[in-house]
């Protein structure tokens, strides 16, 4: 009898997965492999890879290089591994496992929350209940539009005052796979709206935010549903492969760092042309019609990193000190919540690698927008769990409350 309860139990638990887990079952088996060696023979394991499959995660470190692999790919990694004198270590045996408890708290919630992750119905049905909350000084926004026919919407936050403010720009999600970022986002619209410590209520009066929890959401949508470790946006290629790096497609020193020419490259295809994406397109083109932007600010993750523009160069801006200045500030600000230590703030050619393409270095060229940051948030290979979203939540608001700070010392409000 109860063998058959557990039976009965165990098939309709394997239904309820099955509705919504493409997802997961993509990647079960799939190991996380972490390889190094001769510079040779790295160079011939990626060749072989990035030629004939999709790598759906790699990453290059001085250390060595992560790579997720398919159980159908183990044995010629192993083989071309061995060939090659590369030292191989499984560092996780079965990747879906890991992404397996990032949905399981949605079911417990009633409506919106921080202990679950959110599509992007959702994700814009909160930023429309907010508006209507507070109609006098909170409005959904259109950013601009998707290859799917979505619209990329935003919260601005504006208190009434009787003279201009700065803008406060941010950008969340450009990147699929990222989902802490989206959730922190409307954690931090959230404290902005709700909080009563006075820091932050000083914070939300003195900008006019714009404030974008996904600008790819078509991205999103299909990171959500269907393939956890998607990227990119969701344009068809003419040669049939899907999406374009969003944060290689803008219209500066395009193609020239960490972007591919192959639409089929999993990761870094840089679009056809400058702008060919309709997010990044229209989402500039918005941009630019901001008077007044003294900050943009960009969330990533997962490398846990403070960068300051330009991506692409060693060179440092004019306001190079202040940006660092602030930015010390600021992650002293984060640290102060959970004792979690970022490195930076740099530029990301000195601290990670040089990449092109990106909207902050695009921001900073063609704007001129004084206060320009990326911040790559925490995780392991892009999770982080659900149960503790409040923690990355709180740590950004005070980054934000210190950065504000720092930029009112220097005078730049
Ligand atoms: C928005 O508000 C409606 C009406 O109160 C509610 O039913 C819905 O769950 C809310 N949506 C979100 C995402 O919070
Ligand atoms: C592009 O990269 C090449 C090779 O590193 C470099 O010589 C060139 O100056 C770069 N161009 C721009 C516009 O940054
Ligand atoms: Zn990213």
């Amino acid at each position: 009898m109860i063998l058959f309860h557990l039976l009965v139990s165990f098939s309709l638990l394997q239904t309820c997965l099955t509705q919504d887990d493409d997802n997961f079952n993509l990647y079960s088996n799939h190991k996380m492999y972490h390889i190094q060696g001769s510079k040779d023979g790295m160079d011939k394991l990626m060749d072989f890879l990035m030629r004939n499959h999709e790598l759906p995660y790699h990453s290059n470190t001085p250390k060595g290089c992560h790579m997720l692999v398919a159980p159908s790919l183990v044995p010629v990694v192993e083989y071309i591994a061995q060939t090659e004198g590369l030292t191989t270590n499984v560092v996780l045996d079965d990747f879906s496992e890991l992404i397996r408890n990032e949905k399981n708290n949605r079911q417990y919630n009633d409506g919106f929350s921080w202990t679950a992750y959110y599509d992007v119905d959702d994700i814009y049905g909160y930023l429309h209940n907010m508006s209507l909350k507070h109609p006098d000084w909170a409005q959904v926004v259109v950013g601009g539009r998707t290859y799917e026919g979505r619209q990329i919407l935003g919260l601005r936050i504006n208190t009434p005052t009787d003279e201009d403010k700065p803008v406060m720009f941010i950008e969340s999600g450009i990147h699929a796979r990222e989902w802490i970022t989206p959730a922190t986002t409307t954690y931090f619209i959230n404290e902005l709206l709700t909080s009563p410590d006075p820091e932050i209520i000083s914070m939300r009066d003195q900008f006019d935010w714009h404030i974008f929890p996904t600008v790819n959401p078509d991205g999103y949508h299909y990171s959500y549903t269907r393939d956890r470790m998607w990227r990119k946006t969701r344009s068809r290629s003419q040669n049939g492969c899907y999406g374009a790096d969003p944060n290689r497609n803008w219209d500066y020193n395009w193609m020239n760092y960490s972007s591919s020419n192959n639409p089929c490259n999993y990761q870094l295809y840089a679009g056809s042309k400058p702008f060919s994406e309709i997010e990044t397109r229209t989402l500039s083109e918005y941009i630019s019609g901001l008077e007044n932007m003294l900050g943009y600010i960009a969330y990533h993750s997962t490398a846990q990193t403070l960068l300051l523009p330009y991506s692409d160069s060693s060179e440092h801006v004019d306001n190079y000190d202040d940006l660092k200045k602030i930015g010390e500030t600021s992650l002293r600000y984060g640290y102060a919540v959970n004792k979690a230590r970022y490195d930076g703030p740099g530029t990301a050619a000195e601290i990670l690698y040089k990449a092109s393409g990106g909207s902050i270095d695009w921001v900073r060229h063609t704007q001129g927008t004084p206060l320009v940051y990326v911040y790559e948030l925490r995780g392991v290979y892009f999770s982080w769990p659900p149960s503790r979203i409040h923690e990355q939540g709180d740590e950004v608001t005070q980054m934000m409350v210190g950065l504000v700070k720092e930029a009112r010392n220097l005078g730049y409000v």
